[in-house]
């Protein structure tokens, strides 16, 4: 069942468009990343579906409440962990993360053990008394994460959780993020990072300049291009012509290159499922194969394929 749900969603800033007719439905329980390049509309479509600001068009629902009619209703379903935290300066993470529990309505011994574990997981403990103006922005990052899994709102929505976070700790995030969904949370996942979308999402959204390109999960946006998959092999000795012929006639596989006699490159579909078949048809040419590589599309080569940029230049312009 879909617990959010867009309408046409739209924002202006001025006569710019940062959302432009969005049309979402989120499913209660899954994850959902939002993935697109700096600039796409991303933190912007989070905001309002978190009412801190208004639509100029369209709506979205929230469970039941309308984001533009009932906003206080839908309101009370989310919890957001930001972008850009606005911490106060004086506070520690302590006072941060307690004063947070306990507007959530947290009870006293929840509070305490969810805190404790929260900075505890989160590699803050030993920090937990120092002023947040003395840290970097990565820990700052950690004690805007360690908010919402205090909170544990039915609706988690987590704005790029793990930039300027090593890469350990960005593995912390992301089973935290799992073990949020697994407590029965929603969670949407606003991200500029390949890895991280394809890894945690169930599915995902790609955005760009405001628009919605595709959804679906990060393995059929996979799949979806056609010739996607690529088998690279070596052969011991040259390929006859007839088993390039041959090659070319197994379904799903869409072109086959020799890049030297004996090296050859397979664009396919579903590579897993037929590299058995190509082995075997080698086998029977009595061509040993000295060497086989696999490799399937990224969520970069399907932004690519719907904008002909990769995430990197669209960042650029
Ligand atoms: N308050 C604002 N006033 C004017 N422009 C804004 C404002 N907030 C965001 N934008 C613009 O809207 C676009 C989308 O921004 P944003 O939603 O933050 O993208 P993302 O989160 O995907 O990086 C950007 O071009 C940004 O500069
Ligand atoms: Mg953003």
């Amino acid at each position: 069942m879909a617990i959010i749900r867009t309408f046409d969603l739209t924002k202006k800033f001025g006569e710019f468009t940062a959302v432009d007719h969005l049309n979402l439905s989120i499913e209660e329980g899954e994850i959902f990343g939002l993935l697109g390049p700096n600039g796409a509309g991303k933190t912007t479509t989070l905001l309002m579906l978190t009412t801190v600001i208004k639509p100029t068009e369209g709506t979205a629902y929230v469970g039941e409440y309308d984001i533009t009619k009932e906003p206080d209703k839908a309101r009370r379903l989310v919890g957001m962990a930001f972008q850009e935290p606005k911490l106060m300066w004086v506070m520690t993470p302590w006072d941060v993360l307690n004063w947070h529990a306990k507007v959530c309505g947290l009870s006293s011994s929840e509070r305490k053990q969810r805190v404790k574990w929260a900075l505890t997981e989160l590699g803050l403990w030993e920090d937990r008394h120092k002023s947040v103006h003395t840290f970097s922005g990565g820990m700052r990052k950690r004690v805007e994460v360690a908010k919402i899994l205090i909170q544990r709102p039915k609706i988690a929505i987590v704005d790029e959780p793990t930039t300027q976070i090593d890469i350990v700790g960005k593995h912390r995030i992301w089973n935290m993020i799992r073990a949020l969904r697994d407590e029965g949370s929603t969670i949407i996942l606003a991200t500029n990072e390949l890895y991280e979308a394809d890894i945690l999402s169930d599915r995902v959204a790609i955005m760009h300049r405001g628009k919605l390109l595709v959804c679906d999960s990060p393995k059929k946006l996979k799949d979806s291009i056609v010739g996607g998959d690529l088998i690279e092999l070596v052969l011991e000795k040259e390929a006859a012509e007839n088993t390039v012929e041959e090659l070319k006639k197994i379904e799903k596989v869409v072109d086959v290159l020799a890049i030297k006699p004996n090296h050859l490159r397979i664009y396919l579909n579903h590579a897993e499922e037929v590299l058995p078949q190509i082995t075997e048809l080698f086998m029977k040419a009595r061509l040993p194969i000295r060497s086989i590589r696999m490799s399937e599309p990224s969520l970069d080569d399907v932004f690519a394929h719907y904008t002909g940029l990769t995430i990197e230049e669209a960042e650029k312009q």
